[in-house]
Parts: C-alpha cells; structure tokens; sequence
C-alpha cells in the first residue's frame, strides 16, 4: 500500500462525493471479450465468432478463444475483483449461451451465470448485469439481425428469461451496451459484426436496438422490480482543428456546425430518442438524406419509458471539419497526448458533455460512467518484490478523468458511480488482444493475471476509503 504521506497518484480529490462512502466503484467486463469457452455446454455461435473469422475482420486474426478463459477461472476472478475493494462489477451476459436457437433456456449456460452472480454476492459485491454487449446469436443474424424488427421481440424474451431466472440477484440491469456501435460499425460502417456498411441500415438496427431496449424494460420491471434499469451509451466529444488542449471549442462557424453535427450523430441519435421519444431529424435530413428508419405508431413511446440510471462510456475526444457538402470530416490532429488505439486524451471532454446533457434533457437520469480507462502497451517486468507493470499513463488517464466526474458533480450532475473499462486486458473486437485495457495484465499464454501499477493504487484508494 502507497503509504499515508506520498499521496495517492489515482485517488479523486478527498473532498469528492467519490470518496465518501456512497459513491460506487467498479470494474467492467463483457461476455465475449473475457469469457473463451466458445463451444462450451452448448453455447451457440454469436455474429463475433463469425466476423472473427472473416479473414482481414480482426487484427492478427484473433477471435474469442482463448479470451481470458474467464468462464473456467470465474472463481478466481471474482477473488480477483473483491481483493480490488469494488463496490460493484458489471459484467454481460453471452445471450448465445443461454437460450437455445428455438428460444428454449439452456440451463448450462444459465447456471454459469446464476454461479457467478451468487459468488459476487458471496463477496459483497454488487452485480450491474448488461444483457446485450454485441454477441448477438447467428441464427438471429441469419434471419436479418437488428434489421429485422422480430429480433426485437427476441431481445425482449431474452430479457424476461433472464429477469426471471435472476431476479433478486442483479442491482441493475442494462439493456443495452453502446447501441451507436451496434448500429454504426456493424451496419453504418462495417468495421464490426455483422460487417455491414450503409448508413441507411444503422438507422434501422439502431431503430430496433432502442426498440428492443423499451420493451424489454417492461419484463425487468415485472420481473425483478427492486432492480435497477438503464442502458449504455458512449458519447462522443467533437473538437476543431485550431483550438487548443485545453476545454471548450472554438473556430469558424462551419467547423463549429461540423462539431454539432459530430455530437448529434454520437450522442443525441441515441439519447434523444430515449430521453425525449424524437430522432433529431437532421440526422436523416443533412447527414444521411433519407435515412429515416421505418417505425410504427408507438414505437418511440415505448423506447423513451423512464429508466432509473443512464449509463455513459467516454473514452476521448475527435476532431472534425466542415466537408464542404453539409457534413463533417474526421482530421488527425497532431501533437496531442494519446493511448495505443491512437485516441486523445482529453478529460474534459466528459465534464463539458456531462453538464451540456442536463442542460439538454431536462429529464436526465442519474449517471454511472459505466466505462472509461484506456489501452496501452503493457510489459510485465521482474523486480525485487515480484512481477509488476508499470502503466504510468493509465494511473494519471484515470485520475485526469476522475477529477472531470468531480467537475461535473460540483456542476450539479446527477453522477453515483464509476466502473473502469476494464478489470483485465482482454479481446478487444477488431483490434484483438494487442490493445490492453486492463487494470490486470493477462499473459494469454499462460492466463497469468498481474496486477498492473494502476490496479495497485486503485486497490489502495478504495480500502482506505472503506477504513474510512
Ligand atoms: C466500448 C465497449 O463497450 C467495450 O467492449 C470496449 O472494449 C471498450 N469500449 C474499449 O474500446
């Protein structure tokens, strides 16, 4: 442990709401990023096990074995996160492991998960559950994934089963994770399952993502109401190419209409349909002429019902120009901090986004950042005392960040908890396992968890915080 007189290098401000008591801590995870075991008791092939082997889909041709082998070492991980201090995990769950392809439970798959929720109780730790983090099962793709409205349906009969056969053992369910990158890189763009890329599809997936989230809100609250529910969403900050490291945007009016356009596309194609049952139409007007997903009457109600948390991920900043033709383009801007996925670092992008939403959504709901952390290179190193890892960026990215969430609260947003993206390296979707986001190393040869520096301070800021 860092000792009382060296301050801790990850620890928010003492006199943050983040380090009382009531404020919760996690570590985040997601079924096909950690667990391996593909084939085990019956689970089903998911769109990720097609895309990765899709050749030239995934760096170095990585798929989703060995992952973490998290679904044979469960056990140990959850010691693993409870020797962290976490008041909370969240974790998913792969929906290809727990219903057959004719929507029958499959009990194996089920019991993996009723095993591990029970072990975090056991720990005191609590569980928020995400129901979907992109492992949709094939057979569900085979007959149009998210373009088909049925799959909608399905999602929801997912979540009832679930709900039922869990309930009381989940703090809070999320429907949902990151549905922009659903839509957008596996439908808009296709540098995601399944592959797909036309803008006029991420409309429609999107339409029937959102609509599966609404519906499928009504059987967690039937089924398991003294949960939580919400749904995840990553916001997006846009920057001009002149203006410098510090907060704020600046620039030419077009550039500044390019970083709206930015933001809408990022973060109100998704919260506002939630939050105040409406697409901004400019998105289908300007953006992506006749774009507008079909729907029918009563759709955006049932997408825009009360959720109880939003949960937000933020990872960095981008920086956009006008493009001349109404829209935005995307400019590498130089001499600027950032992590091994290339992306900038720039804290306060999450505060100015965070205080810009409640200014927005008069009806915001309480926040939990359930994902921020970043990926670096990381090299286990002998020493002395053992093997260690020394991520300083990570350590001051965390704390950087932390400091933005304190800004925010101090601003009056509604923020109750933080969740690290992530608690171990592991599967990081078209870029595999070379990017490391974990506060845990993982030696994919040998499933040898080390704990990086990061998760050392981390560790020491929430015990002491429990010892008060
Ligand atoms: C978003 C996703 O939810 C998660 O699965 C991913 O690994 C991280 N961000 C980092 O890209």
């Amino acid at each position: 442990m860092t000792s009382p007189a060296v301050p801790n290098p990850i620890a928010p401000p003492a006199d943050s709401v983040m380090s009382q008591p009531g404020f919760t801590w996690g570590v985040a995870t997601a079924s096909f990023q950690i667990e391996g075991s593909t084939q085990a008791d019956g689970r089903l092939p998911s769109i990720w096990d097609t895309f990765c082997a899709t050749p030239g889909k995934v760096l170095g041709g990585d798929t989703g074995e060995p992952g973490c082998d998290h679904y044979r070492r469960a056990d140990a991980d959850l010691d693993l996160i409870a020797d962290l201090g976490v008041d909370a995990y969240r974790l998913s769950i792969a929906w290809p492991r727990v219903m057959h392809a004719d929507g029958t439970p499959n009990e194996a798959g089920i019991a993996f998960y009723v095993r591990l929720l029970d072990g975090m109780a056991a720990r005191g730790v609590k569980a928020m559950v995400t129901l979907y983090h992109w492992d949709l099962p094939q057979h569900l793709e085979d007959a149009g994934g998210w373009l088909n409205r049925d799959t909608a349906y399905r999602f929801a009969d997912y979540a009832d089963l679930m709900s039922r056969r869990l309930a009381g053992k989940v703090h809070a369910w999320a429907t949902l994770n990151e549905p922009w990158c659903s839509a957008f890189l596996g439908y808009g763009n296709g540098h995601h399952a399944p592959g797909l890329s036309d803008p006029k599809l991420a409309t429609q997936a999107m339409h029937h993502l959102l609509l599966g989230h609404g519906l499928a809100l009504a059987h967690l609250e039937a089924n398991d109401p003294g949960a939580q529910r919400g749904i995840v969403a990553n916001i997006g900050r846009g920057g001009t190419p002149g203006e410098g490291p510090g907060g704020g945007t600046s620039g030419s009016a077009e550039d500044l209409d390019a970083v709206r356009l930015f933001e809408m596309q990022h973060n109100d194609w998704v919260l506002q349909p939630l939050l105040q049952g409406s697409y901004p139409q400019e998105l289908f007007d300007r953006l992506w002429p006749g774009s507008a997903p079909v729907m029918h009457d009563g759709d955006l109600a049932v997408i825009s019902r009360p959720i109880d948390f939003l949960g937000i991920n933020y990872y960095f900043r981008s920086t956009v120009k006008a493009d001349g033709r109404g829209g935005f383009d995307m400019v590498e801007r130089p001499g600027i901090e950032r992590t091994q996925m290339g992306w900038e670092v720039h804290p306060q992008g999450l505060d100015e986004l965070l205080v810009g939403f409640k200014a927005r959504y008069a009806n915001l709901p309480p926040i939990h950042i359930t994902e921020n952390g970043m990926a670096s290179d990381d090299q286990v190193v002998i020493e002395a005392d053992g093997p260690r890892v020394h991520d300083v960026q990570r350590t001051a990215y965390l704390r950087r960040h932390f400091e933005a969430i304190d800004r925010a609260i101090r601003a009056g947003v509604d923020v109750r908890g933080y969740y690290v993206w992530s608690l171990m390296d592991n599967f990081e979707w078209a870029f595999g396992y070379e990017r490391r986001f974990g506060l845990v190393h993982v030696d994919y040869t040998t499933q040898v968890r080390t704990l990086k520096d990061s998760a050392r301070h981390f560790r020491d800021f929430l015990h002491r915080r429990r010892e008060g």
